[in-house]
């Protein structure tokens, strides 16, 4: 029986649904343990595309207990709204498998209302993280219990009071209906009612029957509140430490994977040293089809920056790396990747002969170009660990076992 993590070795949309969702269907649990509604993992079974925030993929399987745990934010609206998109697709999300922390934190329209006038040198996802988790921090947070006694309604009014000034500030096109705002987080807090619970009890009692369990991280490393780019950051723990503070569980994890795209993107503000700003930036978001999952804004893009790695694999103590969107490089000249910086902190590259051959959809290594063999072997020794995996394509298929999962 084994115990997987799953984490976004860079700033996040490294493609980590795609191998969330190929291993939560072993999985007997999944568990999202940081973050909120920013997240948005892309599922893609047969024809059929899922895009979920909230939930965890291993709602997809249809055989996993899901758990959303007490390091987590919940927006009740964008979760009601979640669940009716899962039932047009035909899941049905139900108490008896999906499992809520009453110490998770709620996420309400103020919140999000003050992430819109607050946060904007950021480039946040506008979905209320961040004065959630700043409410959570200076101890004025609704917690997901107070919808079990109905007192979450008197400190939204408390909230309402304490951030009047804003509130009153607000130019129209930000502005916030309070009683409607309220009236709208009453009626989606009915409906998340039934699925909050002791969250501890449930992940004890999976690790204890000897289950396998699969923590999913959302957003990368690299936006981690501690060892991100801060401020340009998200505001919970994305790299491993978060796994336990967010679940309250120790858990032994048998593969510690990180999920690395085979370049690098981020979006919103904040360095990011290996950015290609020019043709080559455009290139590489045209392939990778780089943009948002969450906001639908186009990613930054650049080459592989292998020291922001390696800090991100010490954090992180990776065992086994999953290479997502390599099929996103074929056709260039030429590709490169950040080895080191020089003193005043610009990268210096590797050069490293592109290949032509379409990939797309193959799964045995064999196969692949060789130029396409060294980048990945490169990655390996500069790392230090194995590339287990290879993604070469969005479809679940389209993968390439280098090293065993199971
Ligand atoms: P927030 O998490 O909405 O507060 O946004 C803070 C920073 O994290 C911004 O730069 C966002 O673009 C970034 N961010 C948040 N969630 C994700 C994600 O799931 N993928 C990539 N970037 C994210």
């Amino acid at each position: 029986m084994s115990k997987y993590i799953v984490l976004g070795a860079q700033w996040g949309d490294e493609g980590k649904g795609k191998i969330v969702d190929l291993i939560s269907g072993k999985m007997d649990l999944v568990v999202r343990f940081q973050g909120g509604a920013n997240a948005g993992h892309t599922v893609v079974i047969g024809d059929k595309e899922y895009i979920l925030h909230i939930i965890p993929c291993g709602i997809i399987s249809g055989h996993a207990k899901n758990v959303i745990g007490n390091g987590c934010v919940v927006d009740p609206l964008i979760f009601c709204e979640e669940v009716d998109y899962l039932s047009s697709k035909g899941i049905n999300v139900t108490p008896d498998d999906l499992f809520i922390s009453s110490q998770a934190h709620m996420v309400t329209p103020i919140h999000k209302f003050l992430d819109r006038m607050l946060n904007t040198k950021i480039g946040t996802t506008g979905r209320g993280i961040g004065p959630c988790y700043v409410d959570k921090v200076q101890r004025t947070g609704i917690r997901l219990n107070s919808i079990l006694d109905g007192s979450f309604i008197k400190t939204y009014l408390e909230h309402a009071q304490m951030y009047k000034q804003i509130i009153e500030q607000a130019p129209s096109k930000i502005s916030i209906n309070l009683d409607e705002s309220l009236e709208q987080l009453k009626a989606a807090a009915e409906r998340l009612y039934p699925f909050i619970c002791d969250s501890v009890e449930i992940i004890y009692e999976s690790v204890q029957k000897g289950d396998n369990i699969l923590f999913e991280g959302a957003q990368g490393t690299l936006l981690d509140i501690d060892h991100g780019t801060y401020p340009f950051v998200t505001s919970s723990s994305t790299s491993i430490g978060g796994a336990y503070t967010g679940s309250g569980v120790f858990v032994e994890f048998d593969k510690r994977i990180a999920i690395v795209k085979s370049y690098t993107t981020r979006v919103g503000e904040g360095p990011f040293p290996t950015e290609q700003d020019n043709k080559i930036g455009e290139q590489l978001r045209k392939n990778g089809n780089e943009f948002g999952a969450t906001t639908g804004r186009p990613r930054r893009c650049g080459w592989l920056d292998l020291p922001l790695l390696k800090r991100s694999f010490i954090i992180n103590g990776f065992n086994y790396i999953s290479l997502s969107k390599l099929s996103c490089l074929s056709g260039f000249d030429k590709i490169k990747a950040a080895v080191k910086y020089d003193d005043k902190f610009h990268p210096i590259y590797k050069d490293f002969p592109g290949w032509n051959e379409e990939i797309e959809g193959i799964t045995d290594i064999d196969k692949l170009p060789v130029n396409c063999r060294k980048y990945i072997d490169f990655i390996e020794e500069f790392l230090e660990v194995p590339v287990g995996m290879i993604s070469t394509g969005p479809k679940r298929k389209d993968i390439i076992f280098k090293e065993p999962l199971w």
